[in-house]
């Protein structure tokens, strides 16, 4: 059972995971025990459910005013610049994701934090990693701006770990799928697309090609991953740079064929783009027994529950 005392500080929390962690958090430890912040407005999601800060992450000062003041004693960083957004801006992106979090880690190693948490990336590995079930040690040369600084904060933690003593924890999450809050900017992002598209228009002009695989993960697979590991006694956890974990495997024409069995008259065009080289460079799947040993991780969803899952519930919300 966790902590009550805990208070926990969420940073990028009007984001595509941001928003639906943060609700996890909160029920876990209470509304007023997890403080939601952004750079941008509070999602209209997070609306009178808990407080709410607006805050920088690239502002130290600011950012451990705020710890101090709100009592934080953990914290959950998820700002970032994704893969295809940082392509278009490779400064920008190295800039905010090692500084965002090596602004984190000194502050946590200076106010004696409880824990961390930082999320990676299946963009850590490159072309020359195994591209079928991708291992946790491997050969890792990453092409992307995105992928050299989710390496480079991978040893980062693991620095400020072995060094410090910071509790920080981690996973390379596969590509996220969730029908809240719009995804930020990612090569996966077409897999969230695909599904509003089929139900608003019937048809989807794709930006990679139909036999691209690439592992993917339902949200409610990614929370759970993600409370499970920072609840796990610290003595079982053994890489302190990043878990590899994984959820499912699919190409955009399968999860097209899996629409399908709902909207029959579903169609699809593929005009690949920019995106196509970065998800070429990405394993198809992942091996995560490391994470199922230490951990017990297991995922619950495959491509057909997630689709069911996903049509039911923006059909929901299109009527609303
Ligand atoms: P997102 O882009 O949806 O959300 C990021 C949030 O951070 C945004 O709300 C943004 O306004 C905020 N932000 C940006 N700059 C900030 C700053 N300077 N200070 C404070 N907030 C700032 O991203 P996401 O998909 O929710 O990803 C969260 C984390 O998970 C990132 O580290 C990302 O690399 C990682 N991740 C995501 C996926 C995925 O498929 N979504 C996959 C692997 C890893
Ligand atoms: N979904 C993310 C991206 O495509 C993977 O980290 O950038």
């Amino acid at each position: 059972m966790p902590n009550r005392k805990e208070k926990i500080l969420v940073i990028g929390a009007s984001g595509q995971i941001g928003v639906e962690l943060t609700m996890a958090l909160r029920k876990q430890y209470g509304n007023n025990n997890v403080v939601a912040s952004d750079l941008r407005e509070e999602n209209p999601l997070l609306h009178g459910t808990g407080p709410y800060v607006s805050l920088d992450v690239m502002n130290k000062e600011m950012l451990h005013v705020q710890v101090i003041r709100q009592n934080i004693t953990q914290i959950y960083l998820l700002a970032a610049i994704l893969s295809a957004t940082g392509e278009k801006n490779p400064n920008l992106a190295w800039h905010l994701n090692m500084q965002g979090l090596l602004n984190v880690l000194d502050i946590a190693r200076e106010e004696n934090l409880h824990k961390v948490y930082w999320p990676s990336s299946i963009a850590v590995f490159g072309p020359t990693s195994p591209k079928i079930n991708c291992p946790q040690k491997t050969v890792i040369e990453p092409s992307t701006v995105y992928g050299i600084s989710k390496y480079a904060g991978e040893f980062w933690c693991n620095y400020y770990h072995q060094r410090f003593g910071v509790d920080v924890r981690s996973i390379r999450y596969p590509g996220l799928i969730s029908y809240k809050s719009a995804p930020g900017g990612g090569t996966t992002d077409y897999a969230v697309e695909i599904y509003s598209e089929a139900l608003d228009n019937k048809k989807y002009n794709c930006f990679l090609k139909e036999d691209t695989y690439l592992p993917m993960m339902y949200m409610p697979d990614a929370i759970r991953a993600t409370l499970e590991l920072m609840n796990a006694p610290a003595k079982s956890i053994s890489v302190r740079t990043s878990y590899n974990v994984a959820g499912m495997s699919f190409s955009p024409k399968e999860i097209t064929n899996s629409i399908q069995q709902y909207i029959p008259d579903f169609t699809i065009n593929y005009k690949p783009d920019s995106r196509q080289a970065i998800a070429d460079s990405w394993p198809q799947s992942i091996d995560d027994s490391v994470a199922n040993n230490d951990w017990g991780w297991k995922p619950e969803f495959d491509l057909a529950k997630m689709t069911k899952d996903m049509l039911d519930n923006l059909a929901l919300k299109t009527e609303a």
